[in-house]
């Protein structure tokens, strides 16, 4: 290990998260970035064994010793509750304060879009999910539990702090980040839900307007979540960087896996600029299609391509996406977005692609 190397803790997780991020680490390989894998064992067969959800100081080490985190999913129907994976996947994000989920929405081949008439170049959008509060900070309770008065309340958090940082976030990767055509982007939409849940959607209406102002070069918009799921699926191309809640941007990230070809195509990074990162598909651990090689590794290649490039390896991340882009116009592919091969040899077509560039 040379100190260039990146040290990379890999956490496969559950189902098909186990068979996805081992297949994904052979296309790193194949691309040459100076990197050092770390595997960790956590996820639902360590918790059914010893009760070990995240090991003590699991999350400083990870902070500490690693440049960034490879992660697959998790999610088992033997824990019903759920509970390692809020501790683990929610942990992570809430903890490591990985405060932007980055989710890129970018259709490869038109073939892949279940949309009439659209081509690669219309659909090449982000949604920039806020990651540590919202509706998912667990904040509430249960009372008089299994009685006729129950009452069940979860409270939605929003902070001025949180709420600031994400748009500011949203902005400066419409500065930064270009699309895949290499041209600029230039508009940011706020999606909120604020003619009904108006205190939140004032703060985040209020906040948008002033971060906005410090970036006049680009175009601020708005749409309520509802509106703008008929019109990602009426009109995709109007899209470009999409700022949200941390709930809206789940559920809207998952319409957007639809666009592009379904949950297995799609890839996102869990980021806190200067921090250790997280990189993860957007998937979660498909238990009907566990154990079976047959789950597409391609949202966790993307994935890896996206975290080698957060790394400063642009030309590795580059030839990785080249080849992705290859294997889906040739249908070199698993059989959920048109070919006939399995995970491994999926990865495998596109590792030996990237090995003959
Ligand atoms: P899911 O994403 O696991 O799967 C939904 C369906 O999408 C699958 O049945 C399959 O048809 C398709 N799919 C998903 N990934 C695919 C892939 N790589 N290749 C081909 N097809 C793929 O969502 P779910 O069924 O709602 O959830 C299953 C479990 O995963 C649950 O326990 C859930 O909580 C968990 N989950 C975890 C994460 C995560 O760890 N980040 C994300 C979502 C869901
Ligand atoms: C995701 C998943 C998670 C989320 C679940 C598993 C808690 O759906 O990463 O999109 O809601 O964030
Ligand atoms: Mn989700």
């Amino acid at each position: 290990m040379t100190s260039t190397t990146k040290r990379i803790a890999v956490i496969p997780g559950d189902g098909i998260g186990k068979e996805v991020i081992p297949a994904a680490l052979k296309v790193i390989e194949a691309s040459g970035a100076a990197v050092d894998f770390t595997h960790f064992d956590w996820g639902a067969d360590r918790y059914l064994a010893d009760g070990t959800t995240v090991p003590p100081d699991g999350f400083a080490t990870l902070a500490r010793d690693f440049e960034a985190i490879f992660l697959g999913a998790f999610g088992d129907p033997r824990v019903k509750s759920n509970i390692h994976a809020k501790e683990i996947l929610l942990g992570m994000r809430f903890k490591m304060d990985l405060y932007a989920n980055v989710r890129p929405v970018r259709l490869l081949e038109a073939s892949l879009c279940p949309l009439k008439g659209i081509e690669p170049a219309d659909i090449d959008f982000v949604v920039i999910r806020e990651n540590t509060e919202g509706a998912y900070v667990d904040s509430g309770g249960i009372f008089k539990q299994g009685t006729s008065d129950e009452i069940a309340v979860q409270e939605d958090i929003n902070t001025r702090k949180g709420v600031e940082r994400i748009i500011r976030f949203a902005f400066e990767y419409c500065k930064s980040e270009k699309k895949a055509d290499g041209s600029a982007r230039s508009r940011v939409l706020l999606c909120d839900k604020s003619n009904a849940m108006t205190y939140a959607g004032s703060l985040w209406q209020r906040v948008f307007k002033e971060v906005s102002a410090e970036y006049p070069q680009f175009k601020a918009e708005h749409m309520y979540v509802d509106a703008l799921c008929t019109q990602m699926v009426r009109d995709p191309r109007q899209f470009d960087v999409i700022v949200t809640n941390n709930m809206f941007g789940d559920i809207i990230s998952d319409l957007g896996a639809g666009l592009q070809g379904g949950l297995g195509m799609a890839a996102s990074g869990n980021i806190h600029p200067g921090k250790t990162s997280m990189f993860e598909p957007v998937h979660g651990s498909a238990p009907p299609l566990a154990g079976q090689n047959v789950a597409n590794p391609i949202g966790s290649i993307l994935t890896a391509a996206m975290m080698l490039r957060h790394l400063g390896f642009t030309t590795q991340s580059s030839r990785i996406e080249a080849a992705v882009l290859e294997a889906v116009r040739q249908k070199q592919t698993t059989a959920d977005v048109g070919g006939g091969l399995g995970t491994r040899e999926s990865a495998e077509w596109i590792a030996s692609r990237i090995a003959r560039s």
